[in-house]
């Protein structure tokens, strides 16, 4: 993790299909854009003094080397998309680095197809969060940073 005087960095990663947001199924994940979602969580990082870096991704492969970049940075706002539900690469890849991560899923994954109802990535996760639309993320971001905070306090 960086000094604690240096700025904290946070990666806002996205999986398969969000980037489709915005026209896909806005029943169950609204109707702002991938980019409005981004907009808006570097927006609420420069008030609370983060700065936010953003990635989007349909390939697997593709979404474990971003949470390996990770590791020079602060913290993970992580939506893994149908990923979350099967992805044990995706799992070990957030388990093998110590960047706290926090799991958003836009709708309540819970009242969906039963097949939704796992999440093979939560358990090693700091955090998770479902079925709070798009603000979500906002949320995420809070909770990753409250979870740098404590670390960084750890660490004196
Ligand atoms: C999702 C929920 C997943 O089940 C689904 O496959 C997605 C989006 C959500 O944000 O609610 O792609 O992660």
């Amino acid at each position: 993790m960086a000094e604690s005087s240096a700025a904290v960095r946070v990666l806002l990663l996205n999986g398969p299909n969000l980037n489709l947001l915005g026209s896909r199924d806005p029943q169950q994940y609204g109707t702002v854009t991938l980019e409005g979602i981004e907009r808006r969580v570097r927006a609420l990082g420069a008030e609370l003094g983060a700065e936010v870096e953003c990635a989007q991704s349909n390939h697997e492969g593709a979404l474990v080397e971003h949470v390996h970049r990770a590791r020079e940075l602060d913290g993970v706002v992580f939506n893994p998309g149908a990923f979350a539900h099967y992805s044990i690469a995706l799992r070990d890849a957030i388990d093998a680095v110590e960047t706290p991560c926090v799991e958003v899923h836009i709708s309540n994954v819970y009242a969906r197809e039963p097949f939704r109802h796992t999440s093979v990535t939560a358990p090693v996760a700091q955090g998770y969060i479902a079925g709070c639309g798009p603000a979500g993320y906002e949320l995420g971001l809070r909770a990753v940073l409250a979870r740098v905070e404590e670390r960084r306090s750890a660490a004196g």
